[in-house]
């Protein structure tokens, strides 16, 4: 979003966006403006490439109401963000009880159920969802499904203990899974480490098992070495799904949709 501005006669202008851009943006601007209110003094912000036009949106409600709020981050991109954006950042052991966090999503199904760790910050994700008084999930059109694994087909990120991650393979094959631990991209070789020293993995599931994802994530969970699943169950009050065309799809809690 930053290299999106530009200065005309003295005034921020952001050029308008096209596509899955515009649709992430539009999903980001409408969290923000149902939910984060003046009186909401303490804000998660979650991580991924949606989450930037949070913090773009927030930055426009003014620094009068912005610093008297603290900022509480999922990880080094989300506090990366939070600090070029000049807003006070604070942490989840000064502030363990949030208003409202906002973050991505890798898919969500029609109760509002979340895969997320594509980024590999689902644990920091969950402590922030999970303290917060309201936790918003926003996305493009593409991870708007029904039944989890419908569209994210790379499975259910879980992060692990480096130590444990074959025997927790193992394990996860035994109960019908395809485990993969991620690896680093880029150059890096070797696997994915995570903001908290873990590995994660990745694995898909039968449908059968996706269908009731609670249950599946409470499985993993009991699962000695895991220490979180990318699975966010009953959790989220809302979600806003941004269109190519910058509408929004609206799910709530409780079955309602808004198109
Ligand atoms: C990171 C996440 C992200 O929120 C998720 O991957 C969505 O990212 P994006 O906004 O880039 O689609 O869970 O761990």
């Amino acid at each position: 979003p930053a290299s999106n501005a530009t200065h005309q006669d003295g005034r921020l202008q952001l050029k308008p966006l096209e596509g899955v851009e515009a649709a992430k943006r539009a999903a980001a601007y409408a969290s923000v403006d149902n939910h984060i209110k003046p009186e909401h003094k303490i804000i998660g912000i979650g991580s991924g490439s949606t989450v930037p036009y949070v913090v773009e949106r927030i930055v426009q409600q003014g620094p009068k109401v912005n610093l008297h709020r603290w900022f509480i981050p999922t990880g080094f991109q989300s506090k990366e963000l939070i600090v070029k954006a000049g807003l006070p950042l604070g942490d989840v052991d000064s502030f363990p009880v949030i208003d409202v966090t906002i973050d991505g999503a890798d898919e969500v199904d029609s109760s509002l159920n979340c895969i997320k760790g594509g980024g590999a910050c689902q644990l920091r994700e969950k402590v922030l969802a999970e303290s917060a008084s309201t936790f918003i999930v926003i996305a493009d059109y593409r991870k708007n499904s029904t039944i989890l694994g419908e569209k994210w087909s790379q499975g259910v990120p879980i992060e692990v203990a480096q130590f444990a991650y074959a025997s927790v393979m193992r394990r996860l094959e035994q109960m019908g899974g395809k485990p993969a631990l991620r690896m680093g991209g880029g150059a890096k070789a070797g696997p994915c480490v995570t903001d908290n020293s873990n590995f994660v993995i990745d694995s898909p599931f039968p449908e059968s098992l996706m269908k009731k994802p609670a249950e599946l994530s409470d499985r993993i969970k009991l699962m000695t070495g895991v220490v979180e699943v990318g699975l966010f169950c009953n959790m989220a009050k809302a979600a806003y799904f941004g269109n190519q065309d910058g509408t929004i799809t609206s799910k709530y809690a409780g079955g309602e949709v808004k198109e």
